[in-house]
């Protein structure tokens, strides 16, 4: 009966895809880490939109928040002569393919489609690459949030921290009523994703801009780095017993189900705050993580452009079209909980996280404080930002000085110049 059962179910599928793909004009192939519940319901967004268009959807996933898995496998199928039509790439990635050659050219959309003209600055550093587009952005993320959960906070009478003094009060007091301070995932990119907020809430973005975008040793070794690593100490105490290796989605859980008080996380969070039908703002309310308020940390999803072959171009195309058209940027990142990446979508649609990203992103650009995240691929070259992510990683998991972490931090990144 099972048996007979599965097999109808098979020939159902196989009945429904065959449709599909005879129907589909043309496909593309994507590779993305978009494997959590809110990342793959924005996803969906964009597989619906292309549908809409007759273009077909070849998913090639490859989980792992950050993308590291996934850079990898990239870095497999291209060395194997077969790129996909695009993949999702942060903005350093993006760069490093395009200098590789390896990259096709989207400017003739990009012109008539006046991309220029709507995609911010700093957004257009890394997408424009020798006078060519390479890339299409769907997002900003915000990676300098902390989220709270609410009901916790009110329960505790504790009130957003805005300095890490502040910080580690609130998480004191939680450790002392038994609740997990900070929701945290094991994982060298989500210890890196707090090390940048460190970073920037103690030093400031101008030393963030020294230390981190430009590596300058000096920074690298200063005493703020030294307190920068003993407050990642302090963090190092305040996450549960088992955080090693959690995924991040797994760690906003906590926060949501009320097992932990605090998570430091990106904005790619909020997707699973909706999907949890719990209200960004109200239920977990959204505030720049201690120290960074005027500040913008920030990292895109480009859609990287492989030089395909010419039957392949059109597809590629209307790929590159739909993701800056402005409703999709619209409906896309709503469920996302990025920001668009064009400056024309108005923010009425969106929450009140999204409302303050929106407002934040302009302040701290006009300041000099919207700066390329290091943790997500915008604030360094992946040497730098291994030899980075390596160094935290190591002292968060031992008992590393912080005076002992500043002198590895500079010999790993001058290493990784070299
Ligand atoms: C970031 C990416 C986001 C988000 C996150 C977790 O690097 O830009 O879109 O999905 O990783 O996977």
């Amino acid at each position: 009966m099972a048996f007979t059962k599965t097999s109808k179910l098979l020939a159902t599928v196989a009945f429904t895809s065959a449709i599909g793909s005879a129907a589909m004009a043309q496909e593309v192939e994507v590779l993305h880490w978009w494997t959590a519940g809110g990342e793959a319901a924005a996803l969906n967004v964009l597989k619906e939109d292309l549908a809409s268009k007759n273009v077909g959807w070849q998913d090639m996933p490859v989980a792992g928040g950050g993308g590291e898995a996934a850079s990898t496998t990239l870095k497999a199928r291209v060395a194997a002569g077969n790129p996909p039509t695009a993949a999702q790439m942060l903005g350093m990635q993006l760069r490093e393919w395009a200098n590789e050659g390896a990259l096709g050219d989207l400017s003739s959309v990009a012109e008539e489609n006046n991309w220029a003209e709507v995609v911010p600055a700093a957004v257009q550093e890394f997408a424009v690459n020798d006078g060519k587009w390479v890339g299409a952005p769907v997002n900003i993320h915000r990676p300098n949030w902390l989220w709270i959960n609410a009901e916790i906070f009110d329960a505790q009478g504790l009130t957003p921290p805005t300095t890490w003094e502040e910080f580690n009060a609130a998480a004191d007091k939680l450790q002392e009523a038994g609740i997990t301070p900070l929701a945290h995932g094991g994982q060298p990119w989500q210890d890196a994703t707090v090390f940048d907020d460190v970073v920037l809430g103690i030093g400031g973005p101008d030393f963030y801009r020294k230390a981190i975008i430009e590596a300058d040793m000096d920074a690298l070794g200063s005493d703020t780095m030294v307190q920068v690593f003993d407050q990642m100490r302090k963090l190092s105490g305040y996450v549960d017993e088992n955080f090693s290796g959690r995924d991040w989605n797994l760690a906003t859980a906590m926060l949501l189900n009320g097992e932990a008080g605090m998570q430091l996380m990106g904005d790619w969070a909020k997707g699973e705050i909706i999907r949890a039908d719990m209200v960004p703002g109200e239920d977990i309310l959204c505030v720049a993580a201690p120290g960074t308020e005027g500040s913008y940390l920030f990292n895109t999803d480009f859609f990287g452009a492989f030089d395909v072959s010419e039957e392949s171009k059109p597809a590629q195309m209307e790929l590159a079209a739909s993701i800056m058209s402005k409703e999709f940027q619209e409906a896309f990142n709503l469920v996302k909980g990025s920001i668009p990446a064009r400056t024309d979508v108005a923010p009425d649609n969106f929450d009140a996280c999204g409302q303050k990203a929106m407002e934040d992103i302009v302040e701290a650009a006009d300041n000099n404080a919207l700066l390329g995240s290091m943790a997500h691929g915008h604030g360094q070259t992946s040497s730098v930002q291994r030899a980075m992510f390596d160094v935290v990683t190591e002292h968060f998991n031992s008992d590393m000085s912080s005076q002992d972490a500043v002198e590895e931090l500079q010999i790993a990144v001058e290493s990784a110049m070299l």
